[in-house]
């Protein structure tokens, strides 16, 4: 029997209408890379695509004065760059610029909070947008408690019915700082009006990950520790530092990837079947994983048993001779941070114990791919004497090329029984023949019609942090060493004998 549309809970009709109400968005950072490299081209391509409310307007702010012309000048070039919808004809762009507006300021001074509540009232009067804001806070990261109490003071977030923060990550540099951000945050506005960004989870493919594990019926009884050996998690990258030496010589990887977008992985594969798609379901399933969860160092509780940390020497990136990260612009050249790191975790709760969950990401590696590979438990007998099968994966592919595959082991054809590991494959682009959105589409458009879901709440980045603190604490103390791999590798060889050390090993990607 078919089930109606309205039992599915994956399949909430409010969902694909998405309609959202007028607003302003107000984005503090505005001059920027993440502002013209992302924010405004997804905009457009939202605007290209009429998802945007009519009555729509940004305000950019930032210290150095700037025109509104020659403001909307920079983004045109990001917008030629970077959306989807780079071939719209101009009068596109003509139309959505006219409703961004460039405001300069200092933004510890009272006045200029002052200045933006009057362009915003004669905003609201041109565009018709009725007094609704939405403040995004893609600053550094030590201006965030400045910029709420600021907008607190102007009375710019008491209703929370008209208002939101969104707040760019890093959300905290530890555990500590991350309750105090919260704290913060908190003493100005309500939860249900902040929109904390972790921009993997608006990937189509994390996304469909829910879809994947709780649309379908036939992989379910299997997603425990009856058919599961283990699962790998990884997010290689190509690139480098991409001159960004100033915020990464602080965060290094653990920090700029794992806190944040590996968790969220990790809890998505990991989490109980909510009671209903909704915010506060969802998110309350994923705080029980992070609080589960913790590193697996085993019975003495040595770090290097679950903890591998690399940086990258000089090498190659495709056919590129590219420099060691010491040798990067800006970075110590006795730097000591980390831009690879392998874990090895354990979840403690009745559907995992037992099941070792490997992670590992690092940048200027040999490919650009992120994947989650679930490992099915060897065959109880082995019946083909000759031939030792290799056990069934389930690989769900993020990026690049995303889509979904199951090995399973089959016949050779010929006379003998000759065994060998073979794909079913599904591939999003073939199976869909469009173009997925980018994940601030998805992530904005959420902001606009007040849905928390794909963000993160304030105890789940706090658990996140407590689950990578005794990682940070081990490498303040120098506890973990330090592995130097060449870049275009996949990283150093201790990372393999990680995951050696239980009988598994990487897979080949
Ligand atoms: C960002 C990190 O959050 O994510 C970057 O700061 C990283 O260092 C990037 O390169 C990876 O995102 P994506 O979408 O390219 O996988």
């Amino acid at each position: 029997m078919m089930r109606s549309l309205a039992e599915n809970p994956l399949r909430d009709s409010s969902r694909s209408e998405r309609g959202a109400a007028p607003v302003v968005m107000v984005i503090f950072g505005a001059s920027g890379d993440l502002t013209a490299r992302k924010l405004i081209p997804a905009l457009f391509d939202l605007g290209c695509e009429r998802r945007l409310p009519s009555q729509f307007a940004v305000v950019g702010l930032s210290r150095s004065p700037l025109s509104h012309e020659a403001f909307r000048e920079r983004l045109k070039a990001g917008v030629h760059s970077f959306a989807r919808h780079d071939d719209a004809p101009p009068q596109m762009w003509e139309n959505f610029s006219k409703g961004i507006f460039y405001h300069s300021g200092d933004l510890k001074d009272p006045q200029t909070y002052e200045k933006l509540k009057a362009l915003l009232a004669q905003v609201d009067k041109e565009r018709g947008t009725a007094g609704r804001r939405l403040f995004y806070l893609s600053t550094s990261p030590n201006y965030f408690p400045i910029i709420l109490e600021q907008l607190s003071q102007a009375g710019m977030l008491e209703d929370p019915e008209t208002s939101k923060v969104i707040i760019e990550k890093p959300f905290g540099t530890d555990l500590e700082t991350a309750q105090a951000l919260n704290q913060k945050v908190l003493s100005v506005a309500k939860e249900r009006q902040v929109y904390r960004i972790d921009h993997y989870l608006g990937k189509e493919t994390v996304q469909n990950l829910l879809v994947f594990r709780f649309g379908n019926a036939i992989f379910e009884p299997l997603w425990n520790r009856n058919h599961l050996s283990h699962i790998q998690i990884t997010v290689s990258e190509t690139v480098g530092l991409e001159g960004r030496a100033g915020y990464y010589e602080e965060a290094g990887v653990l920090k700029d990837m794992v806190q944040n977008h590996l968790m969220q992985l990790l809890c998505l594969v990991c989490m109980e079947p909510p009671v209903a798609f909704d915010a506060k379901s969802v998110r309350d399933e994923k705080v029980k994983v992070l609080k589960a969860l913790r590193l697996d160092s085993g019975v003495g509780g040595d770090l290097s048993r679950s903890v591998v940390r690399g940086q990258y020497a000089s090498g190659w990136a495709g056919s590129l001779r590219v420099p060691g990260y010491r040798e990067e612009p800006d970075v110590q050249v006795d730097s000591s941070t980390a831009t690879y790191v392998a874990l090895k975790f354990a979840v403690d709760n009745w559907r995992w114990k037992g099941v070792p969950i490997y992670l590992r990401t690092g940048k200027r590696l040999t490919k650009r791919v992120s994947e989650i590979a679930l490992q099915f438990k060897d065959v109880p007998q082995q019946l083909f004497p000759d031939e030792a099968p290799s056990p069934n994966v389930l690989a769900l592919r993020i990026q690049p090329d995303q889509g979904v595959s199951l090995r399973f082991e089959a016949k050779r054809p010929g006379p003998k029984i000759q065994m060998q590991p073979v794909n079913m494959d599904f591939r999003y682009g073939s199976a869909f023949g469009m173009e997925t959105p980018e994940a601030y589409e998805r992530l904005l458009l959420d902001c606009m019609v007040g849905d928390q879901t794909l963000f993160t709440r304030a105890d789940e980045v706090e658990e996140a942090w407590r689950v990578v603190a005794p990682v940070l604490q081990g490498w303040e103390e120098n506890r973990v060493p330090l592995s130097i791999y060449q870049a275009g590798s996949w990283g150093p060889e201790e990372s393999d004998r990680l995951i050696q050390q239980d009988g598994f090993r990487w897979r080949r990607l």
